[in-house]
């Protein structure tokens, strides 16, 4: 009995130490694949939010040789007077002043989508393409209601963004700066209202 004993003891102290560095071992692994865990923003470089205001001119050019937005689905031939379902994809200059030919900041990049039956509305899907200044490489990201028709100012939400405009939100204001009924190009002034950090 005094021989065994010991023995047993041994033996249990090498299975204790055994299945207590499986357990590293495991725990280690699972380390390795946190799906998710809090975060201190510090680690993400974040300092106080602060509020930005932008100011600058769409140019909707869809008429000439080099149109920038151009209908990729027609509204059905027997649709309302307000095109309900047309889209069209766009790819306009941003300019600091309201001529084309004043400096570019960026490009607004998405689509537009008539989307009410019984009034001019449109769906706005859009990105902010900025390259001005430090802000050149960073987005805003814009999805809302555009009611050129009945209102003078139009208000979009912005609803995130990237790079300097991460966590990025805030609104847009569109009014119309000019609108050429012949030829259907619009400029359009907008000013942008945005937390970012
Ligand atoms: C438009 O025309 C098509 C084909 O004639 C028809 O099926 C559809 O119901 C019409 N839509 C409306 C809104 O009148
Ligand atoms: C913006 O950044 C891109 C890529 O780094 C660079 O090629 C381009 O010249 C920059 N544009 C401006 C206006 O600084």
């Amino acid at each position: 009995m005094a021989g065994i004993l010991p023995t047993l003891a041994s033996q249990l102290i090498v299975f204790f130490l055994v299945s207590s560095f499986c357990i590293i071992l495991v725990s280690g692994e699972e380390e390795e694949h946190v799906f998710g865990r809090a975060l201190d923003r510090k680690l993400l470089g974040l300092k106080k939010e602060k509020l930005s205001h932008f100011r600058f001119y769409f140019h909707d050019i869809v008429s000439g040789q080099n149109p920038t937005a151009v209908q990729v689905v027609p509204a059905p031939s027997n649709a309302s007077a307000t095109f309900f379902g047309l889209v069209r994809m766009f790819d306009n200059p941003l300019t600091l002043g309201p001529k084309l030919s004043s400096k570019t900041v960026g490009k607004a990049q998405g689509f537009y989508a008539s989307a009410a039956q019984e009034e001019i509305a449109f769906l706005m899907v859009m990105n902010f393409a900025f390259t001005e200044g430090k802000y050149n490489g960073s987005t805003l990201s814009i999805l809302g209601r555009n009611n050129g028709g009945s209102s003078r100012v139009r208000e979009m939400p912005v609803i995130g963004g990237s790079r300097l405009f991460r966590f990025a939100r805030g609104y847009a204001q569109a009014t119309t700066h000019s609108l050429e009924l012949k030829t259907g190009d619009a400029i359009i002034e907008y000013n942008v209202y945005v937390f970012h950090y």
